[in-house]
């Protein structure tokens, strides 16, 4: 049910074009929070569209003063407005449990499968536009939320996977769609690239899956239940004809050149470490993220352990170089559901080490090696609507 609706709201989000940034943070005034946290809990459910039943609101209140506090703290904050994202209900610990989960498979390059990864870098001499943004191009599906019913699912990569897969198909037939998270849950099982559902995996997997099954059902067809289940064949077998792969590819790491002329070309998953910095991923509300461990090459030690979408590129009017990026953590999160981390660092493993294993699956005819490269279908001002995706 949850599954359907989910992806009602994602059509109604894709048909506003994500031109609709109505949808704002909740805001609240610091010194009315430190006087009557329980008003102002209660006024940020409401913005989101949170019922809290009695008995869970003296579990809920507590963490979500935790949280406001520290955010206030941790911006340093003495009065005045702040903004708090939909996610400040939950604790630091079912945040980890929740909305991370890439479990990275160093030895899986070694293991030998992955159809064209002795294929050299297909872009290395690609021209680089001023910036990207594939959102405006309408190939981007809708932003969806891993994280349903306070369910624990760390899928992130599932999402990561669709995510791309999604921007690959629909650039191949011109057409938005929403593909299955579940069906590589319960199904994305065996093989060499098999992964582990709820308690993780790697989006390289998902695609090898994907490319091996000879596709991947819709999200409608095959709906989130955000917890591992049985594979379902009869469902899995409902494929749309388009939405096939041919295989995976990785873009050279440690490189942020090499990504962006990748993602100048068409979305990137990428895999990046929240670990070290998880207050500020918990709590982000827009712009460009900051990283405060600056002494740390990419600002983490931590392991990869979240997947993600990069969808453009661009800088700031103040000469600030960013990545635009997709989560999957609903758009009560960041922008709209949408992040900017600073892009050109000028450390090897990019900004949360986003440069370490990013890879794009590939679609005979999307940038395949018969094609030409596309630079026909984005022109240097980003947010120009021309959409020119089929030949
Ligand atoms: C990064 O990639 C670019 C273009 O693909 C290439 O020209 C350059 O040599 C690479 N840099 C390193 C350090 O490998
Ligand atoms: C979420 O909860 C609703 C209402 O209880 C239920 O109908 C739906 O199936 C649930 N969805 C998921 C993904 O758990």
């Amino acid at each position: 049910m949850k599954g359907a609706l989910l992806v009602v709201l994602g059509c109604l989000s894709l048909a506003s074009a994500y031109g609709d940034i109505a949808a704002k943070h909740f805001e609240m005034d610091i010194h009315q929070f430190e006087s009557d946290p329980a008003a102002v809990f209660a006024a940020w459910a409401a913005h989101n569209g949170k019922t809290v039943a009695a008995q869970d609101l003296q579990a809920r209140l507590p963490i979500f003063v935790s949280n406001v506090a520290g955010q206030i703290s941790r911006l340093g904050l003495k009065e005045g407005a702040m903004e708090v994202n939909g996610l400040a209900d939950i604790s630091r610990e079912e945040f980890k449990q929740t909305h991370l989960g890439h479990v990275s498979k160093s030895l899986f390059t070694e293991l030998g499968v992955g159809k064209h990864r002795k294929e050299p870098f297909r872009y290395e001499n690609v021209p680089l536009p001023r910036a990207v943004d594939w959102r405006s191009k309408g190939i981007v599906g809708p932003v969806k939320n891993q994280h349903v019913n306070g369910s624990a699912c760390g899928c992130c990569w599932a999402f990561a996977t669709t995510g791309v897969t999604e921007c690959i198909v629909a650039m191949y037939t011109g057409q938005p769609i929403a593909l299955s998270e579940q069906q590589l849950i319960d199904c994305d099982r065996a093989g060499p690239w098999y992964d582990l559902g709820c308690d993780g995996g790697d989006f390289q997997g998902g695609i090898e899956y994907i490319t091996e099954n000879g596709g991947i059902d819709t999200e409608a067809d095959y709906p989130y239940l955000a917890e591992d289940a049985k594979c379902e064949f009869k469902k899995e077998g409902k494929s749309p004809r388009d939405a096939t792969l041919d295989g995976f590819m990785h873009v050279p790491a440690r490189n942020e050149t090499a990504l962006a002329q990748a993602v100048s070309q068409h979305p990137v998953a990428v895999a990046v470490c929240c670990g070290d910095n998880i207050d500020n991923w918990h709590q982000y509300t827009g712009g460009i993220f900051e990283i405060p461990n600056t002494d740390i090459p990419g600002g983490c030690t931590d392991p990869l352990d979240h997947a993600v979408v990069v969808v453009g590129y661009d800088t700031t009017e103040e000469g600030q170089d960013y990545w635009l990026i997709k989560n999957s953590w609903s758009t009560t999160w960041g922008e709209q559901g949408f992040f900017k981390v600073r892009r050109n660092v000028g450390a090897p493993l990019a900004a949360f080490g986003l440069a370490t294993q990013p890879g794009y699956p590939v679609k005979k005819g999307v940038n395949s090696k018969a094609d030409p490269i596309r630079t026909d279908i984005w022109d240097s001002q980003a947010g120009s609507t021309q959409a020119v995706l089929v030949s």
